[in-house]
């Protein structure tokens, strides 16, 4: 199922960049999930280019839920979402289906598809087809604060420049809730603001690190091999587009500590068992031992910049150079905040529904 995510609660995505939709069908989604369309409109602002870091594209995400969905609550059969495109400009495009983007997936697109391909704006590669998934996500998450659960994401690092670390999750995922720049130290804000308006002015991008947290999950979700929580989480997280790392917990770090520092002690208060520390990102052996899930994931600078860059031409397979035109994001990091939300809360509702049921993101004794 190459479009879609999921083993019990199943999300695909469907469009193109410059088509006349975009959207997504949830299958195996609990009936009686309170459905927030404010909520929706929420995450999907926050996945929206705003100002100078941003793409000149402006889609309004106007989304129309059209089945599934019955008096404001999910009735169990599928979930369809539409978002129509309308602020398309096709000519932009028109060299790339000869010269490929470098760092972009136009020639892998061609191997793949045989040129059938739609190349205007990236076609189904474009991180406009992110939108759905953000949809999607959103209409699941009410479910998941009512079992306790959320997820949260600031930008840890952008160009070398850091933001201060995670200190009270629940303090820390309402700040960033508000933000469409997710970053935690105002100064590091600013300082990152700066760094990707200079890239822009230069023709060029830079890339960062999201960190990540989701809090609340039970502990003993996941299995030890193929489908380990780490797997179906990064399977997740790796479909975004400009993903190429993800860590969890100390990650590459622990190839620099020794046993005694990198395992975490496990500790009772008499009630609940917690660690010390948490090297281990909340996973062990693939299960959730029921500490905070962290993770890491490297996004790549936008690879559409406005310097020459060296490419071939496919109709005459010869070397030659292109300019890129168009309107491109300087930065995708900021708006993939929302998308890694959004993976998050699909992997972890699907490792949920797996482990208990469909009906355990639905009617329950928490929210009806
Ligand atoms: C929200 C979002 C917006 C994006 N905007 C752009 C863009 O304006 N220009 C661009 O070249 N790539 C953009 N990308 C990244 C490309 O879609 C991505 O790099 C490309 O499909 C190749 O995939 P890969 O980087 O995972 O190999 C964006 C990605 C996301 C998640």
């Amino acid at each position: 199922m190459k479009n879609t995510f999921g083993q019990s609660l199943a999300v695909t995505v469907f469009g193109e960049s410059h088509g006349e939709m975009i959207g997504t069908v949830i299958d195996g989604i609990a009936p009686g999930i309170p459905v927030d369309t404010e909520n929706i409109k929420r995450r999907l602002a926050l996945r929206r280019p705003s100002g100078k870091i941003s793409t000149s594209r402006r889609e309004e995400d106007e989304f129309s839920i059209v089945s599934g969905v019955y008096q404001g609550y999910t009735t169990g059969t599928p979930v369809c979402i539409l978002i129509p495109n309308k602020n398309t400009k096709s000519s932009d495009y028109s060299e790339l289906a000869d010269k490929p983007r470098p760092g972009h997936a136009d020639y892998t697109a061609t191997c793949k598809y045989h040129g059938f391909q739609d190349p205007r704006g990236g076609g189904h590669f474009s991180g406009r087809i992110t939108a759905p998934i953000v949809a999607a996500a959103a209409l699941i998450e009410p479910a998941l604060r009512a079992r306790g659960i959320f997820v949260a994401t600031h930008i840890s690092s952008l160009y070398g420049i850091s933001d201060r670390e995670f200190s009270d999750y629940t303090l820390d995922a309402s700040i960033l809730s508000e933000k469409t720049f997710p970053v935690l130290s105002q100064e590091s804000e600013e300082r990152m603001r700066s760094a990707i308006e200079s890239a822009a002015e230069e023709g060029d991008s830079v890339g960062g690190i999201l960190e990540s947290v989701i809090y609340g999950l039970p502990s003993g979700l996941g299995d030890p091999y193929f489908d380990s929580l780490e797997s179906t989480i990064s399977h997740a997280v790796f479909s975004v587009p400009g993903i190429k790392g993800v860590e969890f917990g100390s990650g590459f770090g622990f190839a620099s500590l020794k046993g005694s520092a990198a395992n975490d002690a496990i500790m009772t208060d008499g009630e609940r068992i917690y660690t010390s520390t948490n090297h281990n990102g909340g996973i062990n052996g693939g299960i959730s031992n029921g500490m905070p899930v962290i993770l890491r994931a490297a996004v790549k600078p936008t690879p559409s910049i406005f310097k020459q860059q060296n490419t071939v031409s496919l109709e005459k397979m010869e070397n030659t150079t292109l300019t890129i035109s168009g309107r491109h994001d300087p930065a995708i990091i900021h708006r993939a905040r929302a998308v890694i939300d959004a993976t998050l809360i699909l992997a972890v509702a699907d490792a949920l529904t797996v482990r208990y049921g469909t009906d355990y993101l639905g009617v329950n004794d928490n929210n009806n």
